[in-house]
């Protein structure tokens, strides 16, 4: 029966390929908004920009801050310009979580 296994492993390929690939784009558009709308004050790295005034948010201090502080900073922060205020609230968790794979 080696159809049957090789049906078995193409099913496997395709249920394993359903579960990642969202999870792959969801972290890629976090990628894609940190490039297009923080990188320019706080470092591609994220480390900040001292003459932006932006702080680093791979610091300990930032690495501290809870996923809903980071939140919170992002569409509060009064030096935030109005495009990165405006985040839809899934942008900004995906940004928060792009932000968190920075910090390790
Ligand atoms: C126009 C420059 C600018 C842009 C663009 C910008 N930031 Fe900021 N950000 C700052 C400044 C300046 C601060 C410091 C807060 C203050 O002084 O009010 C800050 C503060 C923060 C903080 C709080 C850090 C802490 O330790 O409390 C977070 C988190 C943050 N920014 C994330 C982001 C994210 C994520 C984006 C993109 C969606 C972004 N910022 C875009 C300038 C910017």
């Amino acid at each position: 029966m080696k159809t049957t296994k090789l049906v078995m492993l193409v099913m496997t390929i395709a249920v394993a390929l359903f579960i990642l690939i969202p999870n792959l784009s969801w972290a890629e558009d976090g990628a894609a908004i940190y490039k297009g709308k923080c990188a320019m004050c706080h470092g591609a790295d994220a480390a900040g920009k001292p003459a932006m005034k932006a702080p680093s948010l791979i610091s300990d201090d930032a690495k501290k801050l809870s996923d809903a502080d980071l939140a919170k900073a992002v569409t509060g922060t009064a030096k935030h310009t109005p495009a990165v205020k405006s985040l839809a609230a899934d942008d900004v968790k995906a940004v928060v979580a792009y932000v968190r794979s920075l910090q390790k």
